[in-house]
């Protein structure tokens, strides 16, 4: 079986290279491509002429244009790669009768309450990116497609900046930190994603009905404030050097940025967890080990 994985060297990208490898051969690449093959999202009819060259019988798509504030002043550019493309690959997916994996977000949802959104809650995205994402989603609902939509939440990975590593670096520099305390989400490793999807593929190839949206996230929920002390302590106590003594909670109002952010970011996996048999693990699990691997 042949498996085209594009956005290879991203956080999910990189990670469902190591995680797809064991289900067939994985075509894997990047915006620049290879070999004459193209996986630039910007580039439609070579990115289409790309697919129907390799007919594989999965498609993950793991690239996007993920700058969020960015996506503010770029609105074009981030419909072409979130939702045009994605259309693309959609329509070339339904003709080959491949299933299309594909990521999205918790911005496609506003943010209000306090109850963890639930795939069919009413979605209203609050940004250009997150009504992009909305766009790639709707995109491929409507080519009648087999797919797989995971919308995930504050995702993180060893390899590429983060924000588990600019704490640490701001730690290390400034005695007093504020962190936004009111945006509550649940930080998610792209190595579970990654391993998430391999297990869904596998399933969903033995039983189309398995198609569809779901919501994966690590389990429970923290603050980006909480966020941080959970890895400033951690890094604490492995003994490095730090200088901060506060980590000051603020309020999203405090931190303005150009795309406005959902304060309620909670995912219900309920769907997920229970169609697939899966475990999602605590997300401190996956903070502390990515702690380590980061060093
Ligand atoms: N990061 C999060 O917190 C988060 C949260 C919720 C959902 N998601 C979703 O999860 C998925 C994976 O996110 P991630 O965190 O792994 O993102 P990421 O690390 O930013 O990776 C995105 C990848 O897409 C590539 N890309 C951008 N424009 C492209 C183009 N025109 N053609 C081909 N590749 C292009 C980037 O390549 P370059 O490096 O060359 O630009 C990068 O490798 C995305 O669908 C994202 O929307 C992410």
């Amino acid at each position: 079986m042949r498996i085209l994985l594009l956005g290879k060297n991203g956080q999910v990208g990189w990670e469902a290279q190591h995680a797809l490898a064991p289900l067939g051969e994985v075509v894997a690449l990047d915006r620049s491509g290879r070999d004459g093959l193209c996986g630039d999202l910007g580039q439609p009819d070579a990115l289409a002429a790309t697919v129907r060259e390799l007919a594989p019988a999965v498609i993950v798509n793991a690239a996007a244009y993920t700058a969020v504030d960015k996506a503010e002043s770029e609105p074009a550019l981030a419909q072409r790669i979130n939702a045009d493309a994605v259309g693309v690959l959609a329509r070339e997916a339904a003709a080959l009768g491949a299933l299309l994996v594909h990521y999205s977000t918790d911005y496609v949802f506003d943010g209000s309450g306090e109850r963890p959104w639930r795939e069919d809650d009413a979605t209203g995205p609050l940004s250009v990116y997150g009504t992009t994402k909305l766009a790639g989603e709707d995109a491929i609902r409507d080519s009648g497609c087999d797919h797989l939509i995971f919308r995930t939440s504050w995702v993180h990975a060893a390899r590429g900046g983060n924000f588990a590593r600019t704490m640490l670096r701001l730690a290390a520099e400034r005695e007093r930190l504020t962190v936004i305390d009111d945006q509550i989400g649940a930080p998610t490793g792209a190595d579970l994603i990654a391993d998430v999807s391999a297990h869904a593929i596998r399933s969903t190839l033995a039983d189309s009905s398995l198609c569809g949206t779901y919501h994966l996230a690590a389990s429970g929920q923290t603050s980006w404030h909480g966020y941080a002390s959970f890895v400033i302590e951690a890094a604490r106590a492995a003994g490095r050097p730090l200088a901060v003594r506060e980590i000051a909670p603020i309020p999203t109002s405090s931190y303005p940025t150009p795309a406005v952010r959902p304060l309620n970011s909670r995912l219900d996996t309920t769907r997920l967890r229970i169609r697939f048999g899966l475990h999602l693990p605590d997300w401190r699990e996956g903070v502390s080990r990515m702690l380590v691997e980061i060093g």
